[in-house]
């Protein structure tokens, strides 16, 4: 099969989990800001923020050092503390979750639905008391969360709502963008995701009070006031450096090529997978568009094998595969808020049995059928 993209030749049969797509242009971009000698805080990551507003389509931007910086400032925003509970899917990356003991706040710990790795909507009313704040919703590996039952309940429940949309830039639910449903919404541009600076994040909102706490904030809660700088709040350090916003601002260009790839890859993964037992492929519904920032599958008990040993041997055949992510109520440090396993099945599943493959955008068509075929040869050979 041919490379449906680049002309890229893999021949050796070692495949990376990804590959961050960057070249000259970015290489160029940097090389400018170098010379600008703005090499922090300067005019392209104000830039930046603009151009990335509007392409979600909403009013303020604010540019920080990664997806984890604007969730915790998305919480100072909402003024969650002390006492507060904020809910949170089970299922996520940990900092989903880890945030919210930052601002004093407890997590409070819901399963997902299995077929879409998110939030399950049914599960979420049990989980409100009187203490309950706020909703973060994750959008993850790029697929949206349900929405429409979720606004109705926050709505109901007076509740905010905080998206993780971490792995979700250019996701659509009922052809909205992820990150523009909430009262805030939050982007990770790290090396794994679709749009990577390295490392970065983007903190979104269409509230001007928020937008300006969050940019101050973020500026160790600096507000000028008469053409004077005053620290008004002890805030942080999480603003992205103007190196790094110019390689967003490229990679910002290249966003719909990249999104386009990538659903081709997906599907290519879909159909060769079809006949395989015991693999669940990525679920999809018309009203939504995936991503694909991760390829994940589930495996069942018709596999035949324990996933981890599935990760090993596909290790020992060069090809680098993973987890989908975490349980986090299986945690360490979230042990000790004593969430009831029974209540989080779906989450322990898929912390168990979701298996991450292969994907980047220079990817060739028979670096997947390859993956595919040793995935066929390693249930044949269990
Ligand atoms: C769902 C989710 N939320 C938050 C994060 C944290 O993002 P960052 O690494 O930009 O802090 C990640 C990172 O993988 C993630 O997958």
């Amino acid at each position: 099969m041919k490379d449906i993209g680049t002309k890229e030749k893999n021949k050796s049969k070692k495949i990376p989990l990804i590959r961050p797509y960057i070249d000259k242009e970015e290489l160029e971009a940097v090389r400018k800001v170098f010379e600008s000698g703005y090499l922090a805080k300067g005019p392209t990551a104000k830039i930046f923020e603009k151009e990335f507003s509007e392409y979600l389509g909403i009013k303020h931007a604010s540019a920080v050092t990664s997806c984890t910086t604007a969730l915790h400032l998305a919480l100072v925003c909402l003024g969650i503390g002390l006492g507060d509970e904020v809910i949170v899917p089970d299922f996520t990356y940990p900092a989903t979750g880890h945030v919210v003991f930052h601002v004093g706040a407890k997590p409070i710990l819901v399963d997902i639905d299995l077929k879409t790795f998110n939030l399950d909507p049914s599960k979420l009313e049990a989980a409100i008391t009187e203490n309950t704040k706020s909703i973060i919703v994750v959008h993850l590996f790029g697929y949206p969360a349900d929405m429409s039952p979720i606004l109705e309940i926050a709505q109901k429940y007076d509740l905010s709502i905080i998206e993780d949309a971490a792995c979700a830039i250019g996701t659509l639910y009922k052809g909205k963008k992820a990150g523009t449903f909430g009262d805030i919404g939050c982007f990770s541009f790290h090396a794994r995701k679709l749009l990577t600076t390295g490392e970065g994040g983007m903190l979104v909102t269409d509230n001007e009070e928020y937008a300006k706490i969050s940019h101050s904030m973020k500026d160790f809660g600096i507000r000028v006031i008469s053409d004077k700088i005053y620290f008004t709040h002890p805030g942080f350090n999480y603003r992205l450096s103007d190196v790094l916003a110019a390689i967003g601002r490229v990679q910002l260009i290249k966003i719909d090529k990249i999104l386009e790839k990538r659903k081709n890859l997906a599907k290519v993964y879909t159909e060769l997978l079809s006949d395989l037992e015991g693999v669940k492929p990525p679920y999809i519904e018309p009203h939504i568009t995936h991503t694909y920032q991760s390829y994940v599958v589930l495996l069942d008990e018709n596999f035949g094998m324990k996933r981890d040993e599935v990760i090993a041997s596909m290790a020992e055949k060069g090809i680098e595969s993973q987890i989908g992510t975490y349980a986090l109520h299986q945690q360490p440090c979230y042990k000790r808020l004593n969430f009831n396993p029974k209540n989080l099945i779906n989450s322990a599943k898929a912390y168990q049995n979701s298996l991450t493959l292969p994907m980047f955008h220079h990817m060739a068509l028979d670096q997947i059928e390859f993956v595919v075929n040793t995935l066929k040869d390693i249930q044949k050979n269990r």
